[in-house]
C-alpha cells in the first residue's frame, strides 16, 4: 500500500454557489458595542483619530493589571498548571471565592462557587442549565447586551424591566411586576450598573428579594462592578437575606484590571432550592472542560491578598465621573444622571423630531471620531436619545471628548 493515497485529492463540487445556511436565532440579537467597530475603522480608515468609548476595558486606558497577580498566573505557569483543570474550578480559587463572599455577608461553602472564563461564561452557563427555550427572564432595560444575546442563543426570551433615569435609574418595580408570566424563571439585576452607573438603595433590594421568593425565581446578580463604588465597596444583594434564591456573579475584568484573563465566577446561594440548580449548573460546565487555569492561580491572591490598587481606581473613577456629568449637562440638550459607580453613563439627548440615537452617534463618530453606543443598543427606543460613554479616558482626553461633543451637538440639533 506504499506510495498509495488514501483519498483521491479532489473533492466534488456543486455547482450551485449558495451561502451555507445560519441559524434564525442570530437575527435575535446584535451585539451594538462590537458592532459599531466596523464603522470606526471606516472612519479611521479616512484618516480621522477615532477616540474608543464603547468598550469597558480598563487596561486599553493605561490601567495596569496588579503585579502580584500577573506573578501568580506566570508561577502558576512555571509550576506546569498548563494541563486541564476541575470543570468548577481549582480548589484555591473556589474557597477564596467562598471566603470573599463570606466576610461580605452572603455566607456560602466553596462547594458552591464555580470558576469561570468571566462573568460572561458564568451566565452562559447558569441561562442555560435554569431556562428552557420559551422560558422568560427578566433582564433590566437598558440592559448589557451579553443577556439577551445568551437568551437569543438558547431561545429564550429576555422581558425588559424598566430603570428610570428621572429617579436616578432604580428598577420601575410596578413595571417589572407587570411582566411575570407562569413562564418566568429568572430576575437579571445588575447592582452597580452597566450602562446607567447606579447602585440600588437596601429599600429597593429588598423588594427586588420579596419580588423573586414570591413568584419562586431566581436571582442573578451581576455584581461585578462590586468593587467599583466611588464610595467603597457595594454589599452583594444576598446579604439581605442570604437564604434568598440568589446566584452571584463577577470575575477579575473590571475591579482586578484583568479583562483578557477570561476569569470569572459565580457564587450559588446557600438554600436548598438552589440544590437542583448548582447540580446542573456543575453538568454544563463539565461540558466545556474548565476555564483557564494558570489565571485561576490569580483568584485567591486578588480577592485575599494585596488589594492597594482598589482605592486608587475608585478615586480616578471619581474624578473622570465628575467631569463627565458635569462637562455633559453644561451641553445644552443634554442630560445625565451623576454615576455613583463603575466607569458608564448613559446621557440623553432630546431629539429633533424624526432623529434616532443612531444618527447622534454615527453622526458623531463621522464628524469628531468620538466613538459611543446608541442607547438602542441597550434596548432603548431609539428616539429616546440615550448613548452610552465608557469614561476611563484621562481626565485631558475627557475634556478635550466632551468639547468636541459640544460642538458637534450644537450643529447636530442646529440642524
Ligand atoms: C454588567 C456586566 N456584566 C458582565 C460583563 C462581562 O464581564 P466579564 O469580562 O467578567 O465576562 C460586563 C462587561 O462589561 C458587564 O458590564
Amino acid at each position: 500500500m506504499a506510495g498509495t493515497a488514501l483519498y483521491s485529492g479532489n473533492v466534488t463540487k456543486t455547482a450551485s454557489a449558495q451561502a451555507v445556511p445560519t441559524a434564525r436565532r442570530v437575527n435575535a440579537f446584535s451585539y451594538a458595542i462590537r458592532n459599531i467597530v466596523a464603522e470606526a475603522q471606516r472612519v479611521e480608515a479616512a484618516g480621522t483619530r477615532v477616540r474608543y468609548l464603547n468598550v469597558g476595558d480598563p487596561n486599553a486606558f493605561g490601567f495596569k493589571t496588579p503585579p502580584h497577580l500577573i506573578a501568580a498566573v506566570e508561577r502558576a505557569m512555571r509550576d506546569g498548571h498548563n494541563g486541564y483543570g476541575p470543570s468548577p474550578g481549582i480548589p484555591a480559587a473556589r474557597e477564596a471565592v467562598a471566603t470573599e463572599l463570606t466576610s461580605r455577608g452572603f455566607p456560602i461553602s466553596a462547594d458552591r462557587a464555580l470558576i469561570t472564563a468571566g462573568t460572561s461564561e458564568a451566565i452562559d452557563l447558569v441561562l442555560s442549565a435554569l431556562v428552557d427555550g420559551g422560558g422568560e427572564v427578566l433582564v433590566p432595560m437598558p440592559t448589557y447586551p451579553l443577556y439577551t444575546a445568551v437568551l437569543a442563543k438558547i431561545d429564550a426570551r429576555a422581558k425588559f424591566y424598566r430603570t428610570d433615569p428621572s429617579r436616578g435609574w432604580q428598577p420601575d418595580l410596578d413595571h417589572l411586576k407587570s411582566l411575570v408570566t407562569p413562564a418566568t424563571r429568572a430576575l437579571v439585576v445588575i447592582d452597580p450598573n452597566n450602562p446607567t452607573g447606579a447602585t440600588y438603595p437596601a429599600s429597593t433590594r429588598r423588594e427586588l428579594l420579596e419580588f423573586v421568593d414570591r413568584h419562586n425565581l431566581v436571582l442573578l446578580a451581576d455584581e461585578v462592578y462590586g468593587d467599583l463604588g466611588y464610595d467603597g465597596p457595594v454589599d452583594p444583594i444576598g446579604k439581605l437575606d442570604p437564604d434568598a434564591a440568589v446566584i452571584t456573579f463577577s470575575s477579575l475584568s473590571k475591579a482586578y484590571l484583568a479583562p483578557g484573563w477570561r476569569t470569572g465566577w459565580m457564587g450559588v446561594g446557600r438554600t436548598p432550592r438552589l440544590d437542583n440548580a448548582l447540580a446542573s449548573i456543575k453538568k454544563m460546565a463539565d461540558g466545556r472542560l474548565c476555564s483557564t487555569v494558570p489565571m485561576q492561580f490569580a483568584v485567591a491572591d486578588a480577592l485575599l491578598g494585596d488589594r492597594s490598587h482598589q482605592p486608587i481606581f475608585r478615586a480616578e473613577l471619581r474624578q473622570r465621573a465628575e467631569i463627565t456629568t458635569r462637562s455633559l449637562n453644561a451641553i445644552p440638550g443634554i442630560s445625565c444622571v451623576a454615576p455613583i459607580a463603575g466607569f458608564y453613563v448613559m446621557p440623553q439627548l432630546a431629539l429633533p423630531p424624526g432623529r434616532t440615537d443612531e444618527d447622534y452617534v454615527l453622526g458623531l463618530l463621522r464628524a469628531t471620531g468620538v466613538l459611543c453606543v446608541y442607547g438602542s443598543g441597550f434596548g432603548m427606543a431609539k428616539e429616546a436619545g440615550f448613548f452610552r460613554i465608557v469614561f476611563l479616558a484621562s481626565p485631558d482626553d475627557l475634556t478635550a471628548i466632551y468639547g468636541l461633543m459640544a460642538e458637534y451637538t450644537k450643529q447636530f440639533l442646529g440642524q
